[in-house]
């Protein structure tokens, strides 16, 4: 017997030498199988790459920060029940994100630990293969009023904000923070944060929660509804939502901001780790 492969003969002996044994009457499924987890090998490799690519794309303050669930220390807080409840509901939310459609607000003071709960989900994320990225709201206002001076930021503003509408989870850092002090915010006459940033955050809000034009006309000419948010956004913030609809209006919070209380993390009564650091 020979096998016909693209049009040559191969010498069942080759197989025989390398150990197969051709009349059994399990090869085909064998070979099914073990094509199978080529193929399964080949897709992981390819999120893995997708979502490194993406991730180097974030845009930081200053610098990458590194943070996973293993270096959450409730017992060297104040509050340690709390900053377990903290971790744990972290943890779950990451959990339910990996096939979800949901989004997280992280809300407290300065210096409790939002982002580095937040880096901890997303890293969770990122290792389950979702493309995640990172934006420090600050350092994105910065390149908003940059771009006009400089062609350089002006293209990586785009580049940026195209992974912000399509990336499967956005972690947007320190959301409000550019928008003055809560006196100022609250305080009569102010119209909010900086209008080109107002319109980028509504686009892209837009985009993450009904999806972009393209996945929307794939899913009407395929018959599907489309789940929303369509894609996650985990938000970090010093604000409160109010204060946070001043700063950047209405329509681009209730895209952004969850008001399902299972999906807020309230780092209340918390006490700043920097100060205790020494940082
Ligand atoms: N439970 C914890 N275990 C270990 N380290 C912690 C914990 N909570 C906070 N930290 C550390 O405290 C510092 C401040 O935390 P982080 O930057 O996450 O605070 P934040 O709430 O995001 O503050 P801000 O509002 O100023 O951005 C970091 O160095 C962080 O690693
Ligand atoms: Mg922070």
């Amino acid at each position: 017997m020979t096998f016909k492969r693209v049009g040559f003969d191969i010498d069942p002996k080759l197989f025989e030498r390398a150990g197969v044994n051709i009349h059994d009457p399990k090869l085909k499924e064998l070979k099914e199988q073990r094509d199978k987890q080529m193929h399964n090998k080949f897709n992981r490799d390819l999120e893995q790459k997708r979502s490194s690519t993406v991730w180097s794309k974030s845009l930081w303050a200053s610098g990458e920060i590194k943070f996973t669930l293993n270096e959450w220390k409730p017992e060297e807080r104040s509050n340690p029940v709390k900053a377990k409840n903290l971790g744990n509901k972290a943890f779950k939310l990451a959990k339910e994100m990996v096939n979800g459609h949901l989004n997280v607000i992280m809300s407290g003071d300065a210096g409790v630990g939002k982002t580095s709960l937040a880096l901890a989900m997303v890293n969770m994320l990122r290792e389950a293969g979702k493309t995640a990225l990172f934006v420090s709201t600050i350092a994105l206002s910065e390149l908003v009023s940059e771009q006009y001076e400089y062609s350089d930021r002006k293209m990586r503003l785009k580049e940026l904000t195209r992974a912000m509408k399509t990336c499967d989870v956005l972690l947007l850092d320190d959301l409000g923070a550019d928008g003055g002090s809560t006196e100022k915010v609250m305080g009569y006459g102010y119209t909010g944060t900086r209008k080109d940033l107002q319109a980028l955050l509504f686009d892209v809000a837009n985009n993450r929660y009904e999806g972009t034009e393209k996945e929307r006309k794939a899913a009407d000419k395929n018959h599907i509804k489309l789940i929303k948010p369509v894609h996650q956004t985990i938000i970090t913030t010093n604000n409160l939502t109010d204060e946070l609809i001043r700063i950047y209006g209405e329509r681009t919070v209730s895209r952004l901001v969850t008001r399902d209380p299972n999906h807020r993390l309230a780092f209340n009564d918390m006490e700043d780790m920097r100060i205790k650091e020494g940082i």
